[in-house]
């Protein structure tokens, strides 16, 4: 193909691929978006100098003080945009019933028609960048390859963090590699001499996803989870679908790789909702003697069958992408550690006097700092330094207990599978499943408070099912299907074992019971004592849950009688959630496995 034919592309540049397919894409979208310029991003720490300058320039970044945090910067967003839109997230299959109750779902060529139109000319007086990226190892024999289009620069030096992406990634796509087509416009074209805001969206948002395109349209929006297409989009609705069709699992899930005192190595899976804790156990600090953790990853892990019969876990992400309130010294040493050596950008944090970042929670209260929305702000201030979902962006080979086979393509074989979510009562500190299927139901009917990473009600409790209801790229009741499936295809002795935690459950003072944080690695260790036949339980009607005598809890200062009432089963609890797991059940129609609604009856029975 002529490069003169992609409108936005100088007539002596040449794009630096063959790839026909993405070159016809690149131009069709050119045509469509009508930029001014178009330039592949290679991912070099030249375009990333280039980049972050035209965005201090344009005052959507402002550079943090090099001595404190190096190569550092604070882009804080439009008050509007600040969180996942779940309401203007669509899965655009092609039959209804393949998208199910846990998204919206729009007719494909509808919905083609309507993003279309907003579309057109969208990215007038901006550059659109082409920006090739590679979820996963590039070393993995069949990389998972993606190409963001994007006219936000954000959004380029985000994926540089959070994406193994660039020119290795555009290698890797040759001249024929099939990739996952991610359309990304702010939604925010400039009319010719319009001077620019400093965080450009639009009003009108949409995410979707084609899932049998494998392809994402997204609009309107700047915000991580909503514009960094390869995250949240691709590596789980996406590839929800893929994992589907091909026997895979694509979860919301930390990976973790716990050392005990006598060296021996377990790796752990956990899927929590969104802001409920998964960067902080990913990276956790034991506070029992002896115990290390390593982290692989905080938020995502894509999970297969290895020739071993064991379910092996890859994380596909290249950086953290944290929430950062409540993040200090004393919760998550090693988030400070990965952010303290710079390269990383926050949103919507506060900026200090000495250009810092500050929020709430961190140490070390500042007299006076520029809040996130731009005020002045002072200790007492009403308003918050910090939004509630604010987040840092950070390398992940900057975290100083990186596990060494973070970078390997075979995935780390995963002993013990915890869900949890946010629950002020009814749920146990920890609870172990008596088999795969009674785990996939735990899963199936995990609930939690809603939190501030989606917009809506903050707080309200609803069932999340293994923390993706945002991301389940096809029918829910397909997927707990898909789940039991791999269970019964595999070897029963290898299958990971399935703990259902709450570190949220509060008392009569609304104070939490559990301390948290470090303290959790007691939980831990008592996982892998069940898993070594070493640790005792109480069977319950709902499963098998520690007393206070089975975990060590050697140096806890907390009231025994808080640690005690984390533990408590209450049998009227329980049968007051069987009516909400009812509902959801219904909301989920003919499609529920016969299997969960086998595990259903039997809770009932257990019950009495
Ligand atoms: P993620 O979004 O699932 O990765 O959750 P994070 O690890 O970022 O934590 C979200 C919020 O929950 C932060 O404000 C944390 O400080 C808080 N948090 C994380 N772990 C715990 C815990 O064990 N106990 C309590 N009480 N809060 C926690
Ligand atoms: P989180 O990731 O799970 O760390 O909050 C972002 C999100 O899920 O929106
Ligand atoms: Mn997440
Ligand atoms: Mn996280």
């Amino acid at each position: 193909m002529s490069t003169a034919s992609i409108p936005g592309l100088g007539d002596t540049e040449t794009p630096p691929t063959q790839h026909a397919e993405l070159l016809a894409w690149v131009r069709e979208v050119a045509e469509l978006t009508t930029p001014d310029r178009v330039v592949f991003a290679d991912g070099s720490d030249a375009e990333w100098d280039r980049l972050t300058t035209r965005l201090v320039e344009a005052g959507t970044f402002t550079r943090l003080n090099d001595d404190i945090k190096p190569n550092s910067f604070i882009g804080n967003s439009d008050p509007s945009d600040v969180a996942r839109v779940e309401s203007r997230t669509y899965i655009c299959s092609r039959d209804e019933a393949d998208c199910g109750v846990t998204n919206n779902w729009m007719d494909p060529t509808e919905m083609r028609a309507v993003m279309t139109e907003l579309y057109r000319g969208c990215m007038a007086g901006r550059t659109m960048y082409v920006v090739p990226f590679c979820m996963g190892p590039l070393e993995a024999e069949s990389p998972k390859l993606g190409v963001e289009i994007t006219d936000s620069e954000y959004v380029v030096v985000s994926m540089k963090v959070m994406t193994r992406m660039g020119a290795a990634a555009l290698e890797k796509l040759g001249t024929d590699a099939p990739f996952v087509k991610a359309l990304h416009s702010l939604g925010a074209p400039l009319a010719d001499g319009q001077a620019d805001v400093a965080w450009p969206c639009n009003e009108i948002k949409y995410i979707t996803q084609f899932p049998e395109d494998r392809e994402i349209w997204s609009y309107g929006s700047g915000y991580g989870g909503n514009a960094l297409l390869g995250k949240k989009c691709f590596s789980l609705r996406i590839a929800s679908v893929m994992a589907r069709d091909e026997g895979w699992l694509a979860e919301h899930m930390l990976i973790l790789k716990l050392i005990s005192p006598e060296q021996k190595v377990h790796y752990v899976a956990a899927a929590f909702p969104s802001a409920c804790g998964k960067t902080n156990l990913a990276m956790l600090e034991p506070t029992i003697p002896g115990w290390r953790v390593e982290t692989l990853g905080d938020d995502i892990a894509w999970m297969t069958f290895g020739d071993d019969g064991r379910l092996r876990a890859v994380n596909p992400e290249f950086g953290f992408f944290g929430v950062a309130p409540g993040t200090n010294w004393k919760t998550n040493p090693n988030a400070m550690r990965t952010i303290e050596q710079g390269n990383s950008l926050f949103t919507n944090v506060g900026l200090t006097d000495d250009g810092d970042v500050w929020w709430e929670g961190m140490e070390g209260t500042p007299e006076h700092l520029v809040d996130w929305k731009g005020n002045d702000w002072a200790p007492g201030s009403e308003a918050l330094s910090s939004h509630p979902n604010s987040r840092y962006c950070t390398p992940m080979n900057q975290c100083p207990i990186l596990a060494p086979e973070w970078n390997d393509p075979e995935g780390v074989p995963i002993s013990a599978i915890l869900f949890g979510g946010r629950r002020a009562t009814t749920v146990p500190l920890v609870n172990e499943a008596r088999d795969w299927q009674h785990g996939v139901f735990m899963g199936a009917t995990l609930s939690s408070e809603q939190t501030a990473a989606a917009e809506g009600a903050v707080g309200t409790v609803r069932r999340d099912p293994m923390a993706m209801i945002p991301f389940i790229g096809y029918n829910v009741g397909d997927y707990f299907q898909h789940w039991i499936d791999l269970g019964k295809g595999a070897d029963a002795d290898k299958l990971p074992k399935i703990f259902y935690v709450n570190w949220f459950r509060r008392g009569p003072e609304k104070q939490f019971l559990w301390p948290g944080f470090g303290e959790n690695s007691r939980v831990l260790k008592w996982v892998i004592g069940r898993l070594e036949g070493t640790a005792a339980a109480v069977e319950t009607p709902i499963g098998h849950v520690p007393t206070a005598a089975d975990l060590d809890l050697d140096g806890l200062t907390e009231p025994a009688e808080d640690i005690e009432a984390s533990l408590v089963v209450d049998v009227d609890e329980w049968k007051a959630e069987i009516p909400l797991i009812e509902e959801w059940f219904a909301k989920i129609g003919d499609k529920v496995p016969t299997g969960l609604r086998d595990e259903l009856e039997t809770l009932k029975q257990r019950l009495g």
